[in-house]
């Protein structure tokens, strides 16, 4: 009988050592982004040699109106006189991050809207479509975790570039 309860506890500590080298090994497990309700693919890394060409490209063509930190102007919440907005940032405060892909490209290429009397010009004969994709990398990469899966989910769901 002692015997039986012997092999029973060996056996009982083999198990738990075996679950727990077989749990170490997997890694933490990657837990998905769920937002309202729909699993997003992980948000991805940003290439660190784009993220420098975006940067550099923020610096010329961007930063004039929308700040060398992204900061946006002063009071951009309020229009001007004119009707037309100031720019707003690009940081995680402004609302750049509430929009997917697809539209900021558009924006980028095509200028704001006439009809909002917009001062956002459109670059779309100055610059490439991977031009205006690295400096939304760097855009990005300014972003909190939260504000970046945000932009994720909503790009993934309603449109990519
Ligand atoms: C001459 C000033 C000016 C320059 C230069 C400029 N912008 Fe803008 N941008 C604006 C203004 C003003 C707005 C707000 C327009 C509106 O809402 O009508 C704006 C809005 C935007 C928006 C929409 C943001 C949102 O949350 O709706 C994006 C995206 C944007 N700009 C990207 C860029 C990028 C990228 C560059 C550089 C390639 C750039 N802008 C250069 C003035 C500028």
């Amino acid at each position: 009988m002692k015997l039986w309860r012997a092999a029973t506890l060996s056996l009982f500590i083999v198990i738990v050592i075996v679950t727990l080298v077989l749990f170490i090994q997997s890694g933490t497990p990657i837990k998905p982004v769920v937002i309202n309700n729909t699993p997003v693919p992980p948000v991805p890394t940003s290439d660190p040699a784009r993220l420098d060409q975006g940067a550099a490209l923020y610096t010329q063509y961007c930063a004039t109106c929308h700040g060398a930190n992204l900061e946006g102007a002063p009071g951009w919440r309020k229009s001007l006189p004119d009707g037309s907005l100031p720019p707003p940032p690009h940081d995680g405060s402004g609302h750049t991050w509430h929009h997917p892909d697809s539209l900021l490209l558009d924006i980028i290429a095509n200028g704001g809207d006439p009809a909002y009397n917009s001062k956002m010009p459109a670059f779309g004969d100055r610059m490439t479509k991977d031009e205006m994709i690295f400096i939304l990398d760097f855009i990005k990469s300014k972003w909190g975790k939260q504000e970046r899966e945000f932009q994720w989910w909503i790009t993934v769901t309603q449109g990519n570039p």
